[in-house]
């Protein structure tokens, strides 16, 4: 039986697979590779396919006995969702809908979905607990929201189990070097500051210096991809052995400022940089924190590589070498 990997070509999807291939599961990858890389799919199987069409997704489970999904496919960019909302909901809901209609249609009823802090727009309270209000502030947070919506509608009445994950900020690189992150455009604070060091990215600004902060810049909680694929493979087996649905954070519940993370990538890097200052990106909140409690307790999750430096010099040897 087969764990189907959906997004397995993308960055937490495939440093996920890799986890699953660790601990002997089968995997079947299932990626379009409109942002995912064939290189980064280092086992398994690989179905070059689009979630958006039905019965590409139907196919999947008449060919391999799936015994769970991890859905990880998605398109993740806020700045992006905002301009073209439809895609988004295309790509993210509709998509999710098919996989979900097969799965059922196919008797498979264990899902890992890739959530997002995203979901809870700005925070009333920090650090953010799941109990908090959901109330989305863009169309990608919007599209993960409405999924997860969902899937408690499709336990009650089907039976199907899951487990949302809200992550926060990914980051870092896997130790072992085979793998890291990959997104072309890249939007992202840490491998954007790392290409700005190497010379591979002219434009780097700080996006606001005004924030509520005590340095004026958005404070953020990153969390190394390693430590959150581990959390896949966990919440799996809590999954198959409890039969219970549940949605849990995936941060460190530590905050760290813009400046404080360019600090740090200068320091790991042994390079300066002079920095240049915009304007705020629309829809940035100024913290977000994640409580990890129930990741801890319900889960027994525990974060082996997320310290700030770990994954920073992860992120920049898989720079390096990329
Ligand atoms: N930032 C910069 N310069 C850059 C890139 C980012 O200053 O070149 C700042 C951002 O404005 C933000 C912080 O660095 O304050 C972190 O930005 P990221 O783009 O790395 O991450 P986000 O917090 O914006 O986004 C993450 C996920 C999204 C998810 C969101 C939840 O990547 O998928 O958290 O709100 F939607």
């Amino acid at each position: 039986m087969a764990i189907l990997v959906t997004g397995g070509a993308g960055y937490i999807g495939s440093h996920t697979v890799k986890e699953l291939l660790k601990r002997k599961y089968e995997v079947v990858v299932f990626d379009n590779l409109s942002t995912g890389h064939r290189e980064l799919v280092r086992g398994g199987y690989l179905v070059q396919a689009d979630l958006r069409s039905l019965e590409e997704v139907r196919k999947v489970f008449r060919r391999y006995r799936v015994e769970a999904v991890m859905h990880f496919a998605a398109l993740m960019q806020v700045g992006e969702s905002y301009a073209d909302p439809q895609k988004y909901y295309l790509h993210n809901l509709i998509s999710s809908l098919n996989l979900l209609q097969a799965m059922l249609e196919a008797g498979v009823k264990h899902l890992i979905f890739s959530s997002s802090a995203a979901v809870y727009g700005q925070p009333s309270e920090i650090p953010i607990r799941e109990d908090h209000p959901l109330q989305p502030i863009n169309p990608y947070g919007a599209s993960k929201f409405m999924v997860e919506r969902i899937l408690p509608d499709y336990d009650r009445a089907y039976g199907l189990k899951y487990i949302s994950l809200r992550y926060f900020n990914a980051a870092g690189a896997d130790p072992e070097g085979e793998l890291g992150e990959w997104h072309d455009p890249e939007t992202h604070l840490i491998p954007n500051f790392l290409l700005y060091l190497q010379g591979r990215n002219p434009g780097f600004q700080v996006f606001g210096r005004d924030f509520p902060t005590s340095d004026g810049t958005a404070i953020r909680d990153y969390i190394h991809v390693t430590d959150l694929a581990a959390a896949h493979v966990l919440a799996l087996e809590k999954l198959k052995s409890e039969q219970n649905s549940q949605v849990v954070n995936l941060g460190s519940s530590r905050g760290y400022s813009v400046l404080e993370v360019i600090r740090t990538a200068e320091k790991v890097t042994g390079r300066q940089a002079s920095l240049k200052f915009g304007p705020r990106r629309p829809g940035d909140v100024p913290v977000l924190l994640a409580s990890s409690e129930r990741a801890e307790t319900w889960l027994g999750w525990r974060r082996e590589h997320s310290d700030l430096e770990f994954i920073i010099q992860t992120a920049w040897k898989w720079h390096l070498n990329h």
